[in-house]
């Protein structure tokens, strides 16, 4: 499983994570979007509430049919993907300063960069990723500065048990505290 805050680099790792493995690559957003898996509309967001039920039932039988590996990202698989059908969990982390210029080029409106950048600096997505699987089977990875190989080589070294599982890696609240701009980036 590949998690982390939008714009962090899910699904071009998962992309080349999975032609690596020869595994398939899920990638939810994607997924909740074609087969139309929603269950109403949010007015504030202006968004679709995706129905994770049915994108729940459709990975299982993915993961059931599939003989390799099965890799899924969404910055919210840990409510989709069973703990028993998850081998690792990759949190993936970026420094908000990058964060914000991705999501920027992306299009985002402020609010939605705001909400996302303070997101990850708050690590909302390794902590809800920690209460469902608990801390031995996720890894985190910053992401900040590298190329996607990079990145995989490094997924690819804990899979194949050449390097170890750790959370931990990244403290974006101390070094922005350090650097005196935590109030740049929470209001
Ligand atoms: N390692 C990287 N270095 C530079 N740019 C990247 C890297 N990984 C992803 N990107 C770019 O960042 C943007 C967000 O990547 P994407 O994989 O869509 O993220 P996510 O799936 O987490 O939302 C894309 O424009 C992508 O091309
Ligand atoms: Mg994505």
């Amino acid at each position: 499983m590949v998690v982390g805050t939008p714009g962090v680099g899910k699904s071009s790792v998962s992309a080349y994570l999975a032609s690596c493995l020869q595994g398939i690559h899920i990638d939810l957003s994607r997924l909740i979007q074609q087969e139309g898996y929603s269950c109403g509309l949010d007015k504030k967001r202006k968004t679709l509430i995706a129905d994770l039920d049915k994108a729940a039932k459709r990975v299982k039988e993915i993961i059931s049919q599939s003989e390799g590996y099965v890799i899924v990202d969404g910055h919210f698989a840990m409510d989709v993907v069973q703990a028993k059908n998850v081998f690792l969990a990759f949190v993936l982390r970026r420094n908000p300063d990058e964060l914000q210029e991705i999501l920027r080029q992306r299009g985002f409106g402020s609010e939605k960069i705001t909400e996302n950048v303070a997101a990850e600096i708050l690590d909302v997505c390794l902590f809800e990723t920690v209460k469902v699987y608990g801390k031995e089977r996720i890894c985190e990875v910053d992401v900040s500065c590298r190329a996607i190989e990079d990145v995989v080589e490094e997924i690819m070294e804990v899979i194949e048990n050449q390097k170890k599982c750790r959370v931990g890696v990244v403290d974006w609240l101390a070094k922005l505290e350090r650097e005196d701009r935590l109030g740049d980036f929470l209001v």
